[in-house]
């Protein structure tokens, strides 16, 4: 059990079904991102370390609790639908820090290995750093930041550009593209960047088909 102000989560592996509706199907669709951007990434093979089945398992699971942290936030500032304010908005950068604190809470003994569990951690509270230095929570910057957590920033900042919000209309994946790449050494690593220009084609087959999964889900 974990508490934040009035919000108490459970320490199971459920929580994530207790996100709302648009943020599992945002964080399935930034794992699905990732699986094709880790087909080009030898570094994050190499550093896994275990077969391709576990890698992609894993790496399902990280995007899956990647903005777990969010269920820690008040409702106003979770399913708020206009702009957040700038005290909201340090409020909701805490995510990354509340969601480490509730995958430690479940514990590894949830998940099928060390490695699978730690590849999780490693998404959970970096998504949000920044290449040079000035992302959050902690301001790691480069090859600080793990591998994991560099593709899923470009992969998280993708489908935030194509989808549309209760706040914002999406761009085109073409634009979405422009924006991401302008931001190599910036916002993004040249090896997510890399991977990113490798996966586009495909991600833009899929991103151009309905991308809705199982409401359970
Ligand atoms: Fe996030
Ligand atoms: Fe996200």
């Amino acid at each position: 059990m974990i508490q934040k102000g009035e919000h108490t989560v459970d320490n199971s592996r459920e929580p994530f079904f207790k996100l709302p509706y648009d943020v599992r199907q945002h964080s399935i669709r930034v794992g699905k991102a990732i699986l094709i951007m880790s087909e080009y990434c030898d570094e994050l093979k190499n550093s896994f370390g275990g077969s391709k089945k576990e890698l992609d398992a894993a790496i399902t699971d990280a995007a899956k609790y990647h903005d777990i942290g969010k269920l820690l936030l008040s409702d106003e500032i979770l399913c708020s639908t206009g702009p957040l304010s700038e005290t909201d908005w340090t409020v909701m950068r805490l995510h990354p820090v509340y969601g480490e604190e509730l995958m430690l809470s479940i514990g590894e003994k949830n998940f099928p290995s060390k490695k699978h569990y730690e590849l999780i951690l490693e998404l959970v509270k970096n998504h949000h750093e920044r290449y040079n230095g000035k992302g959050y929570p902690c301001g790691i910057k480069g090859g600080e930041i793990p591998v994991i957590a560099q593709l899923g920033a470009v992969a998280d900042v993708f489908d935030a550009l194509v989808s549309r919000r209760s706040y914002k209309n999406k761009v085109s994946i073409n634009k979405a593209s422009e924006i991401i790449i302008a931001e190599e050494k910036e916002h993004f690593s040249p090896l997510a960047i890399e991977c990113y220009k490798k996966s586009l084609p495909l991600l833009a087959s899929i991103y151009s088909k309905k991308l809705t999964f199982d409401p359970k889900a």
